[in-house]
């Protein structure tokens, strides 16, 4: 099986402001649930209905939330969890637990969605802080809304602000923030999980204003060649972005027999939304995730091939024998299972979480032992901690069940791991979701949001 990716580089790429006309505003519609929710009638329903259908299912309520106590704890550091409720019929939702040393792992607050099954997948936030964005990988199946909008104004009490769904596109990916304060989205799947997606844009009331690319020879470019966009990775002051392809959606459902995954990246004119070229990693057998190496002279790109279990360096602005631009060169195999001084890498089948020094890109160490037995099973979305002391992991990537092919094994764990001075990784803490959920059949947190405080004067939210 091939090993799953995900990269996160230490030092963090820090949002621009540029001069980008806004598009005009085409809102969406956000379509409530087809069955409404009615205590002790409903629920029944929910139970007996949605199993019998393979892949679409009823789009029921979810069932009643379990009493829960929040805490008046104030951390420093806050950790955000966009979290599915483990039997996939309670609501998914969003928790809040202190990051600080001395109440690490103590619960605060928790806000649910209006809907319940929707694969939670990356979690992101607005510029300003007072918003978080979570999409839902698998919305579609249930035709429920895909991107979910929490306000935390007051970040110890986060609360669900709206959700809406986009008309060409599905399965909510990565997450990068516009300038004019809104959001990019990468849409992997188009509105019923085939090929192409979208690049979906948010104005900074969270509409959908844009499905990129929208100009013909973009539109001539996805209908082309498999896009399946999951990786994101914005430079609004070079005016280039990346967007990786990763797999066809419906390909990991049954009835499918074989996952589709795709060889390529999009290289993106950012002012004018469009595509400028495609970029090949040969037998990549899907790119997962690419991230622009902070502060790195050439703008390079880092770039994770799923397949090969190989990152590759990709150069926006130097062009190949052809004269596309856009090239990709390997630069560390990691077998099969800058400024930015070390990357960390997730290995989500392999149980394994990597580290690689690359202060000096001709000669990259590895600062992780490739036979050390880690306390983590699945791991999958990483981040460094705002303060760079940590990365935040979360062990859980995708589980489709019965319907699908994609079921990796995982721990539902929040990982809090320790940056030793020389780059590597120290285990000792973390946050058992699985085990704290019981009433919603477990928690599977699939990515985090940190806010920091330690500084009141330059809150940091990452
Ligand atoms: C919430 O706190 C109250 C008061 O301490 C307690 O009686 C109740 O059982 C708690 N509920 C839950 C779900 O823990
Ligand atoms: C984990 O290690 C950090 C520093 O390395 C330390 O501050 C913290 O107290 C440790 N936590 C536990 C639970 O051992």
């Amino acid at each position: 099986m091939a090993t799953l990716l995900t990269v996160a580089t230490l030092l963090v790429a820090a949002v621009v402001s540029s001069p980008i006309a806004e598009p005009k505003p085409d809102p969406q519609l956000s379509l409530p649930p087809l069955i409404p929710s009615i205590p002790g009638v409903t629920d029944p329903i929910a139970s007996s209905l949605s199993i019998p259908l393979p892949i679409l299912q009823i789009p029921t309520p979810p069932l009643t939330t379990p009493p829960w106590n929040g805490s008046d704890l104030k951390p420093k550091k806050i950790g955000y969890f966009w979290t599915g409720a483990g039997d996939n019929e309670h609501a998914d939702f969003l928790a809040a637990y202190s990051l600080d040393d001395d109440t690490f792992g103590e619960f605060i607050w928790l806000a649910d969605v209006p809907s319940s099954g929707n694969s939670p997948h990356h979690l992101g936030v607005s510029t300003d802080g007072k918003t978080l964005i979570g999409g839902g990988l698998l919305s579609l199946l249930k035709t429920q809304d895909t991107a979910y909008f929490f306000d935390v104004s007051d970040p110890y009490r986060p609360k669900f602000l709206k959700s809406n769904r986009a008309l060409l596109a599905s399965i909510a990916d990565e997450i990068r923030t516009t300038p004019t304060g809104g959001f990019l989205v990468t849409y992997m799947g188009s509105a019923v999980g085939t090929s192409p997606g979208r690049l979906v844009e948010f104005d900074s009331n969270y509409n959908i204003i844009g499905q990129h690319p929208e100009d013909l020879q973009g539109q001539l470019n996805i209908l082309g060649e498999q896009f399946s966009p999951h990786g994101l990775t914005v430079n609004y002051e070079k005016n280039v972005g990346f967007t990786s392809d990763f797999v066809v959606p419906l390909s990991i459902l049954k009835p499918s027999l074989q996952i589709v995954r795709a060889n390529t990246l999009r290289l993106w004119d950012l002012e004018k939304r469009t595509i400028i070229s495609t970029i090949t990693i040969p037998s990549g057998g899907g790119i997962q995730d690419v991230k622009f190496i902070p502060g790195n002279p050439d703008t390079a790109a880092l770039a994770t091939a799923v397949h090969l279990g190989q990152v590759w360096i990709i150069y926006p602005f130097k062009f190949d024998e052809n004269g596309n631009q856009g090239v990709a060169e390997l630069l560390y195999d990691l077998g099969p299972k800058a400024h930015g001084k070390f990357i960390y890498l997730t290995l989500t089948t392999a149980n394994h979480i990597a580290a690689l020094d690359i202060s000096d890109l001709s000669n990259v160490k590895r600062l992780d032992d490739p036979d050390e037995v880690q306390p983590t099973v699945g791991p999958h979305y990483i981040k460094v901690t705002p303060d760079q002391r940590h990365i935040v992991v979360t062990d859980y990537f995708v589980q489709t069940g019965p319907i699908g092919l994609i079921n990796t094994p995982a721990d539902y764990k929040a990982l809090y791991i320790d940056i030793n001075v020389d780059g590597s990784l120290h285990f000792n803490r973390s946050i058992d979701f699985n085990t704290l959920y019981p009433e919603r059949g477990g928690a599977k947190p699939h990515s985090s949001v940190i806010f920091d405080f330690s500084d009141p004067e330059n809150p940091i939210y990452y």
